[in-house]
């Protein structure tokens, strides 16, 4: 298990000026980011905020469907909200095989960290029926949103990135049979300001 750093609760930017300055990066300087740096776009996308278990991004009845994966050159984790840390999952760079999942989208590649959203359907169907589909791509959006805003907030970018091959991330992944990837966002320094 590894222990990411506490999150700062003050930035450099004010969320005005990460909202105007956001646009899609899909050229990333070579380095890695830093434990600080990752762990502060994780929190964003998912991090426990409150001591019920509320979070940054708001969820169906509070629900929270979604599992956040981190691929590094590294590896791959898995973030764990509760208590801000992260799961090795597997070893090894899966980068090039989700950039060809991604239809050889070979930005995706050369990130130097993809940040995937997938979903577990079934914890917001239980409760929700039909509408739990849209419930669950709202709040999907809610923490690609955070992200991107966050990687501005640190100098860094990002890119949505929504076509893949389902089966080919899922597999790569190693996702449970109840897990459905839905996005998959590569965040870096990047090489120019869009
Ligand atoms: C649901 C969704 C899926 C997207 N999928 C991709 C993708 O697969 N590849 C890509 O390069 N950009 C993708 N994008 C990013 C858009 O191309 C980009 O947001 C759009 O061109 C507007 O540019 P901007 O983000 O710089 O404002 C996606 C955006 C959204 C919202």
């Amino acid at each position: 298990m590894i222990q990411l750093p506490k999150p700062e609760m003050k930035g450099k930017m004010s969320l005005e000026e990460a909202m105007s300055k956001r646009a899609s990066v899909r050229e990333y300087r070579q380095r890695e980011l830093t434990q600080e740096e990752i762990g502060q776009i994780l929190w964003s996308a998912g991090g426990q905020t409150r001591p019920w278990g509320g979070r940054t991004v708001p969820s169906a009845g509070a629900l929270y469907p979604l599992e956040i994966d981190l691929a590094t050159p590294e590896g791959l984790f898995r973030y764990l909200p509760e208590r801000h840390r992260l799961q090795p999952r597997a070893t090894g760079n899966l980068l090039p095989k989700l950039a060809a999942a991604a239809l050889h989208q070979n930005f995706v590649a050369r990130a130097p960290a993809v940040v995937v959203i997938s979903a577990v359907y079934e914890r917001t169907k239980r409760r929700y029926g039909s509408r739990a589909d849209r419930y669950v791509h709202m709040e999907a959006g809610h923490a690609a949103q955070n992200i991107h805003l966050e990687a501005v907030a640190l100098g860094l970018g990002s890119v949505a990135v929504g076509a893949f091959d389902d089966g080919e991330v899922h597999r790569i992944l190693g996702l449970g049979a109840d897990e459905k990837p839905l996005y998959l966002i590569p965040v870096g320094e990047p090489e120019r300001r869009p």
